[in-house]
């Protein structure tokens, strides 16, 4: 996985090239122990750093742009509890298009959520409108305030978000200081963006780097920042909760790696030539294409699976097809050459009907397990959506729909179901 053309720098990585042969009496069990080894007397501590992850945090967080950065084997979900946990506030305003880890958060940690409905182009959810963002921390009882230090209250946005889309930072954090509210970003999927007008660290109190997503790490690679000294001193004991205590070093030394690793301008100008060749969504971020190909989605991602093309996800309209700095030019034009066997199923996304707004159900003491198929009409007691993009379909406290199930049902992965089953109030 790593090109030793870009190790030089790489601490971590030249710490495990580096380290002595030995016999292993400590963990893991597989005892091949050079790279996949850990806390020794030269591997420094995740928990502790005062060595190798001490020097390399605070070089991550000097290209991040960041106070603190910490490095996560643990996905960016750890990242995202982490900074929840960090900020320490009572309410949440979010967009209802956020991931599962932001839901299940604020359910751990007692945060009371305030979720901005969803605005479509098509079936394609947007940035929520900063004006509403406002309006929310209005509602919410948060006070315009002069100080920006009242921290009831955060706002966290998902940006770039699965489909591409970025939101309008500076707006939005004029927002948030006028009410002296956080702002949090889950960039789980902005990893490539950092030293760009884009990235979010440029105006965020806490984020996340889901350096796996979009950047050559092992999967569960990630980082999460805090912009000033005193936030990164929470975010360091929020962090250490929600870690593992036995972080792999491989993934590690991956997050340095990506974090380290060169722009590719080339394919990222190719890319969004071929984007517009092939009438993807247009969006802001170019490792993400997205084209629309309405009901024919599935048969489309069955297709390309054959001929050997798998791409990230489809939502049963849209299919997305990840890139990255790494990604070789000559796959780039192999997929343009594929999609062009199916331009005839592609369709104008914008005439694709977005799924129903959030109708409030009743909530029971008794909940149950009802087939997906008849749980139409009935509140549903927990998420449930697509795996990914891991954003809910529909949520606890909302009442399930026939669109709802349809989506479900065609879906081959999803999160929320237990065998054909959704959780209802009874
Ligand atoms: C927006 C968003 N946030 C957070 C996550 C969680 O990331 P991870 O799978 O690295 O824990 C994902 C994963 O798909 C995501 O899409």
């Amino acid at each position: 996985m790593f090109d030793r053309r870009y190790t030089a720098d790489c601490r971590i990585y030249n710490m495990l090239a580096a380290a002595p042969r030995h016999l292993s009496f400590h963990t893991p069990g597989h005892k091949k122990g050079k790279w996949d080894i850990t806390e020794l007397s030269f591997s420094d501590n995740l928990s502790n750093p005062t060595g190798v992850l001490k020097e390399t945090q605070t070089e991550i967080a000097a290209i991040l742009g960041a106070k603190r950065s910490f490095l996560l084997t643990d996905g960016s979900t750890c990242g995202v509890l982490s900074m929840l946990c960090a900020a320490g506030i009572q309410k949440l305003v979010f967009s209802a298009a956020a991931h599962k880890s932001v839901y299940n958060g604020c359910r751990l940690l007692g945060i009371e959520t305030i979720v901005l409905p969803v605005q479509y182009a098509g079936s394609v959810p947007l940035q929520p409108d900063p004006q509403k963002i406002a309006f929310a921390l209005q509602n919410a009882g948060m006070e315009p305030s002069r100080s920006g230090k009242a921290e009831k209250a955060a706002v966290l946005l998902t940006s770039p978000d699965y489909y591409g889309n970025i939101a309008d930072y500076a707006a939005v954090r004029a927002v948030c200081n006028a009410y002296g509210a956080l702002l949090l970003c889950d960039g789980a999927h902005g990893g490539h963006l950092h030293g760009t007008p884009l990235y979010a660290g440029k105006y965020c109190d806490f984020w996340v780097d889901g350096v796996h997503k979009s950047l050559p790490a092992f999967t569960q690679g990630a980082v999460v920042s805090a912009r000033t000294e005193a936030l990164g001193e929470r975010l360091a004991a929020a962090a250490d909760i929600f870690r593992t205590t036995s972080p792999s070093y491989p993934i590690l030394a991956s997050v340095e790696y990506a974090v380290r690793y060169p722009r590719n301008p080339r394919l990222k100008k190719e890319a969004e030539a071929v984007k517009r060749r092939l009438h993807a969504r247009e969006n802001a971020d170019w490792t993400k294409i997205v084209i629309c190909y309405g009901k024919n989605a599935f048969e489309v991602q069955r297709g390309l699976e054959a001929k050997g093309i798998f791409p990230e996800f489809c939502d049963g309209e849209n299919i997305m097809f990840y890139l990255s700095p790494a990604q070789p030019l000559a796959q780039l034009k192999k997929l343009e050459k594929a999609l062009r066997g199916f331009e005839s199923l592609r369709v104008e996304g914008e005439d694709i009907a977005p799924m129903p707004a959030f109708t409030a159900g009743k909530r029971t003491e008794k909940i149950e397990w009802i087939s997906l198929r008849k749980s139409a009409g009935f509140t549903c007691a927990g998420d449930a959506g697509l795996f990914p993009p891991c954003l809910p379909v529909v949520r606890e406290g909302q009442v399930i729909e026939r669109k709802h199930i349809e989506k479900l049902s065609e879906a081959k992965s999803v999160y929320g179901l237990l065998e054909g089953k959704i959780a209802v109030y009874i």
